[in-house]
């Protein structure tokens, strides 16, 4: 075996003994991230944490495993949270928690829905979609109703 052919067998040899380790980082990562985006067994996701829906009055997640997501504490027992789809059933703004008009008002064109969801006034004419909602720790979680 001359020089060029040891190289060769080397830089092969460490090739495909490094190989495993990429396969093995890229496979850690993927199971990690789809650990936390992946359903509990009683069905909940994570939406956030409390702190954060504490900070700001409301809760916003865009990316939630359940979907677009609102949550506020209720406003009749602050024990309590309530989660919405913020998504404007009228064309599709995203709503915003007003406490002092107690709903939902839409940016777009007004449309007001209550803490349940139900249109208040249009021109929306259809109901905010909703969640269960629950408080674990510090952990804010929602699950498709
Ligand atoms: S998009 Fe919300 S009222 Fe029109």
């Amino acid at each position: 075996m001359n020089r060029r052919e040891f190289i060769g067998w080397v830089g092969v040899g460490s090739l495909a003994s490094s190989l495993p380790l990429v396969i093995a980082a890229c496979s850690s990562q993927t199971n990690s991230s789809s650990t936390t985006t992946s359903a509990r067994t009683d069905g909940f996701q994570v939406a956030g944490s409390i702190s954060d829906l504490d900070k700001n009055g409301q809760l916003f997640n865009e990316e939630s495993a359940a979907g677009k997501v609102l949550v506020i504490k209720d406003p009749g027992n602050t024990s309590k949270v309530i989660a919405v789809n913020p998504t404007c059933t009228h064309k599709g703004c995203i709503v915003g928690w007003n406490k002092d008009q107690n709903a939902f008002v839409c940016p777009c064109h007004g449309s007001k829905y209550a803490i349940d969801g139900k249109v208040i006034n249009g021109p929306a004419d259809k109901p905010l979609a909703t969640y269960t909602a629950k408080v674990e720790g510090n952990e804010v979680l929602v699950k498709g109703s």
